[in-house]
């Protein structure tokens, strides 16, 4: 049985093009990247961005502060913005420098702006499995599952991974689609064990191809969202060979990469959405 490779390029441009079709009828959407400090990959990752959102319309500000900027100015600038009626999503690219408490950071955002949606009321709201702002990425794996109809319900899922930004809320929305949901981590015992099991697997740990072909189920999906830079290129979490099992797997580049940005301009539009109560911001 040969492999379906589920690529993030075709489903990422049609949702930007919805994007685009969505921020004509909503209007103005005014975002704000918060970007402290030169970390390179940081740089790469807002510059994407921008060019996506401006593409679809959005009125995007990249706004670029030292790396000597301590928590007191940032969170004056943050204070700003979410007062800022003209500003209508807040993202603030992660990590920050040291010297500033990035959970504290998080808190101080207006939560119905939270683009990235880690705002810890955002957190709980998905938690309870309620509406909310959802982080990107593994809205962007829900959108790739559903778009090759992956059944979901009663599917074994396991998660390799326990981030905040990804394996945590990846973990709440394949429960929520009734998947039995495992989380896998560094520190769990016979990893192959949970993984074999898995009908639907989701690595999400940044570790070049640590998910080798002999972990992998026969006619499974498997979902790398790895990207790690490494002297051969870009290359996932899940090593390549796993397609030979597979009977669906995302590629590395080309795969989840292209879902996060799409699916953060969604969220930018749902932003604008809760501000002008065309939705109902659940706070
Ligand atoms: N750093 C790595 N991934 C992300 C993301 O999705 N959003 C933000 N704000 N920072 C990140």
């Amino acid at each position: 049985m040969s492999v379906t490779l589920i690529r993030g390029k075709p489903i990422a441009e049609r949702i930007r093009t919805e994007v685009a079709e969505q921020v004509k009828e909503v209007g103005h959407i005014g975002l704000v990247t918060v970007l402290v400090g030169d970390d390179p990959a940081s740089d790469v990752y807002i510059r994407l961005k921008h060019k996506a959102a401006v593409e679809a319309g959005i009125d995007a500000t990249d706004l670029r502060l030292p790396a000597e900027t301590n928590e007191a100015e940032l969170l004056a600038k943050l204070a700003e913005l979410d007062a800022n009626a003209d500003v209508d999503a807040i993202l603030v690219q992660l990590p920050l420098p040291k010297h500033i408490d990035e959970a504290k950071v998080i808190r101080a955002l207006e939560p119905a702006k939270d683009v990235d949606g880690f705002h810890p009321f955002n957190a709980g709201q998905l938690y309870l499995g309620r509406q909310t702002l959802v982080p990107a990425t593994p809205l962007g794996v829900m959108a790739m599952l559903t778009e090759h109809e992956i059944q979901l319900d009663g599917a074994r899922a396991v998660v390799i991974g326990r981030s905040d930004i990804v394996g945590k809320p990846m973990a709440h929305l394949l429960m929520q689609a009734n998947a039995t949901v495992t989380i896998c981590h560094s520190h769990t015992r016979d990893l192959a064990r949970h993984t074999l099991d898995a009908d639907v697997l989701i690595a999400a740990v940044g570790v070049p191809a640590m998910v080798s072909p002999d972990m992998v189920k026969a006619g499974s999906v498997v979902v790398d969202v790895g990207i790690n830079r490494t002297e051969a290129g870009i290359v996932g979490d899940v090593d390549p060979g796993a397609a030979e099992l597979a009977a669906f797997m995302t590629p590395v580049p080309g795969g989840v990469g292209p879902m996060t940005i799409a699916c953060l301009l969604q969220n930018a539009v749902r932003c604008a959405r809760y501000r002008r109560g065309d939705i109902d911001y659940p706070a």
